[in-house]
């Protein structure tokens, strides 16, 4: 298997909501992509759809390739040739995926890993057809992918111990929140767990308890915002006060198990159907899905860059290194770095680097933030010659004034 390091070449095949998310991801983490996608005019959706993403991205790192540098093949082995790691996102069908799989495994050499998006298959069906099953795995991303960190690493029966571990580091060497999962279920983890809420949500909207939308409210304004911290686990282990955990399930086991046996099982009649369409649109109160998810990618971004802020831990401090031309954050024996020229009055970059390990940290864009500031306050101008600086310009015209 090659190790993170070593990767450079992706092939994402499928381009719909999830692949063209992991593709922007992929890109912006300095990843070559090859997108492969058979239906007719993919490559036009697909192409719109990254350049939707790459606005939202939380980091785009230095070494970033652009969304045009994206190669696109329709045909599934041009799609394949050359790529070190495989990430599938075709249509959630398991005799479609055992079919393609065992496509894929006949045109990629056997060190490739071939992970899958698929949200509840078991991997141990989808690689049934392969000859080099060793390599094949689930790496399940939450969408979209380039927002949300978590991938749930599982990997079939026949998937070897070395691709679980070889995935679960290109995940993390990625800046992914990868986590392995010991066992296959159908869902995996957090879809079971979303599924577990969703199941009780719709129970109390069928039986009339209270609307939709205060339904919501009771997850959003309430324990959802713990939940976004820490799991439910741990938010128990605080309920218990001083005594922890012990002192919760002492106190709360016995109640919280009547509330299980109480809990419902809906099913979809027509009626409960109207009910939860019709309860939507009245809290969506006039915005349109689009608007919807753009309110959604946008709180998200600032809930990641809160998460990513350290608390307990005192924060590392920016060094400038004026002798030698250097901004210098070093993080977990890390060294990121922002160099620069300066002649007179004039500030130029020169360049940024931040270790792929630490990516989805904001660390690139904090450095030129204090580069920017310290040109500010000496009165320098600056001139954008690395490509990341230059691409922060744009993104921030609030700093034009700053352009040499
Ligand atoms: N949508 C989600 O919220 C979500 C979240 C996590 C994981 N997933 C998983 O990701 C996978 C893709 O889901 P999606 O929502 O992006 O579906 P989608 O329908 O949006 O996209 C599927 C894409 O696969 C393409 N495709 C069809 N046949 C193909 C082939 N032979 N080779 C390559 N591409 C092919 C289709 O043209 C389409 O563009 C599924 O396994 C799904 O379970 C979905």
């Amino acid at each position: 298997m090659y190790s993170p390091s070593a990767i450079e070449r992706v092939a994402v095949v499928g381009g719909g909501t999830i692949g063209a998310s992991w593709a922007a991801l992929f890109l912006s983490r300095g990843l070559q992509v090859t997108l492969t996608d058979p239906a007719p005019g993919a490559e036009a959706i697909v192409r719109e759809r990254i350049a939707h993403a790459w606005e939202n991205l939380p980091e785009i790192l230095p070494h970033a390739l652009t969304p045009q540098d994206l190669r696109f093949e329709a045909d599934l082995e041009r799609g394949l040739a050359g790529a070190q790691f495989v990430q599938e996102n075709a249509p959630e069908r398991e005799a479609f995926k055992i079919e393609l799989f065992q496509r894929m495994d006949a045109l990629l050499p056997p060190e490739v890993i071939i992970a899958s998006s698929s949200s509840g298959l078991l991997m141990t069906r989808v690689q049934s057809a392969c000859a080099h099953p060793e390599r094949c795995l689930i790496g399940h991303p939450f969408n979209p992918p380039h927002l949300i960190p978590l991938v749930e690493v599982v990997g079939g029966e026949r998937t070897s111990p070395a691709a679980m571990d070889a995935a679960m580091a290109f995940y993390k060497a990625i800046g992914k929140y990868a986590i392995r999962l010991h066992k296959e279920v159908p869902g995996h983890i957090a879809n079971r767990l979303q599924a577990a809420l969703w199941r009780e949500a719709t129970h109390l909207a069928a039986e009339g308890v209270a609307s939709v939308a205060d339904i919501d409210a009771a997850i959003s304004q309430g324990p959802g915002l713990r939940w976004a911290l820490f799991g439910p686990h741990m938010t128990f282990n605080l309920g218990g006060g001083e005594g922890g955990m012990n002192h919760f399930l002492d106190h709360l086991w016995e109640p919280m198990q009547k509330w299980w046996d109480d809990l419902g099982n809906p099913q979809l009649t027509d009626e409960l159907r109207t009910l939860l369409v019709q309860g939507v649109n009245a809290e969506a109160q006039g915005r349109s899905i689009a608007e919807l998810a753009r309110e959604r990618d946008q709180r998200l971004l600032a809930l990641l860059a809160m998460k990513a802020r350290p608390t307990a831990a005192p924060k590392p401090q920016i060094q400038h290194l004026a002798e030698i031309g250097r901004f210098e954050l070093i993080i977990e024996g890390h060294v990121c770095e922002l160099d620069y020229q300066r002649e007179d009055k004039i500030m130029t970059i020169t360049h940024t680097g931040v270790p792929p390990a630490l990516g989805g940290r904001g660390i690139a864009a904090e450095l030129t933030e204090f580069a920017l500031k310290t040109a500010r306050d000496n009165g320098w101008k600056v001139r954008p010659q690395c490509s990341y600086a230059a691409a922060y310009f744009k993104r921030h015209p609030e700093h034009a004034d700053l352009l040499a």
